[in-house]
């Protein structure tokens, strides 16, 4: 039998090209987030949600009757949450709202697709009806628990809008509207990052769109990646009570609250980045919508402050949870709901890689290097643990 050839690749797989997209990446210089051709900058300061999902979903900006259809899709699946999901909702612990996430995902691919094929049609109904459904999933989720009470979608109203509204229990402005929209956008794909890598090793075995995205959600949750944003905030707002305590400005102290941190080995959350090592361009989009809100101009202050100290002290840029943090602190979100957030913008790009992904298909598996004992042999309980 022919010796099977292996490739060893860094723990990791840093730096390692695993497959091609056409989705989104970075451009060959590092600096710039690709979503389909345009720049970051462009899309997230320009389209709107249902603009960008189109663009994801179907590789170009809709025209007008595309974008009509597309928010007419949305919009309705949003208001149409099977009533079973909210009765289960109602009866979940108080937990971590990702939580609700990946199994109210679940929930729904039970109810909406118990039986799962590849057509196009499925294909594209199921993704719109992700991408329309989640947030609703996380938002009954976290008031129902927290408060009992049971906000319901409002379809007549645009995606973001009524995100938010669901969200935050009451209607919000158009600027913060708009924020928000914005950081949906600038959340919605971000090449082979770890929850979209997971949802396409899912995609590649040919389960259902739904198992890949509660997979994907799962992921998301854990600190180094999605988690990360929540866990900014946290810490933001412990150097704020520190400094307050201290009669010191923010934008002053959070130079000796880092350099503490990082004296005790501790990671700053919302800092380092996978692919962007000098900057990610998609704080830049952010900033933006931070300067337009609630004590935007100091907030910048102190992020742009924590910025040069990381930099000084460990040639780190902020990444994109460092910014959205702020900017959720800025709309009165609940810190435990920024992740879901994320999860609320990412859920376009993990459709559109499930699709991808099961096109052109290739199950992804792994070797490993099996490092353990071999040539044991199975004894008998009464010979097995003598002294
Ligand atoms: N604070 C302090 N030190 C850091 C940080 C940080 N936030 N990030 C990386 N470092 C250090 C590492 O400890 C490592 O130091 P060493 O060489 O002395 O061991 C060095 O910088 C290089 O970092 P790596 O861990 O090799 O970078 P990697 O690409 O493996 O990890 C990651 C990237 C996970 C994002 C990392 O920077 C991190 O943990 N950051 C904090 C969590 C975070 O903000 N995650 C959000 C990611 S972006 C997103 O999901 C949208």
């Amino acid at each position: 039998m022919a010796q099977q050839e292996y490739i060893r690749v860094p723990k990791g797989l840093k730096n390692v090209i695993v497959d091609q997209t056409r989705l989104s990446g970075v451009d060959p210089t590092g600096q710039h987030t690709i979503y389909r051709g345009y720049t970051i900058d462009d899309i997230g300061a320009n389209a709107s949600f249902y603009e960008a999902a189109h663009l994801f979903l179907y590789g170009h900006l809709p025209c007008e009757d595309e974008l009509k259809e597309i928010k007419k899709k949305i919009d309705y699946e949003r208001g149409n949450i099977p009533e079973k999901l909210f009765d289960a909702l109602k009866l979940a612990p108080v937990t971590h709202p990702m939580y609700y996430g990946s199994y109210g995902v679940l929930l729904l691919g039970q109810y909406l697709a118990p039986e799962w094929d590849f057509s196009d049609e499925t294909l594209y109904d199921h993704a719109l009806k992700l991408i329309a459904k989640l947030p609703v999933i996380f938002a009954a989720g976290w008031h129902l628990a927290h408060t009992g009470t049971l906000i319901r979608p409002d379809p007549s109203l645009d995606h973001a809008t009524d995100v938010l509204r669901m969200i935050i229990g009451r209607m919000p402005s158009k600027v913060e509207a708009r924020a928000f929209e914005s950081s949906l956008v600038l959340y919605m794909d971000h090449g082979f990052n770890a929850s979209t890598f997971t949802v396409r090793v899912v995609a590649s075995t040919l389960s259902d769109m739904y198992s890949a995205i509660a997979a994907g959600i799962g992921a998301l949750k854990g600190p180094l990646h999605g988690g990360a944003n929540e866990k900014a905030m946290v810490m933001l707002l412990e150097a704020k009570k520190q400094a307050e305590e201290k009669g010191v400005p923010l934008e002053e102290y959070i130079v000796d609250y880092i350099k503490a941190k990082l004296a005790k080995k501790e990671k700053i959350m919302g800092f380092g980045h996978r692919i962007y090592k000098l900057h990610d361009p998609r704080t830049d989009v952010a900033a933006k919508y931070i300067k337009q809100l609630k004590d935007g101009e100091w907030w910048l202050k102190v992020l742009k402050k924590a910025e040069e100290v990381m930099w000084q002290e460990k040639k780190l840029p902020a990444n994109i949870d460092f910014y959205t943090a702020v900017l959720y602190y800025q709309l009165g979100i609940p810190i435990p709901m920024y992740t879901p957030i994320f999860a609320m913008g990412r859920i376009v790009g993990w459709v559109s890689h499930y699709i991808e992904q099961v096109k052109d298909n290739k199950i992804i598996r792994p070797t490993e290097e099996y490092v353990g004992p071999t040539g044991l042999k199975y004894k008998p309980m009464h010979e097995r643990c003598k002294q």
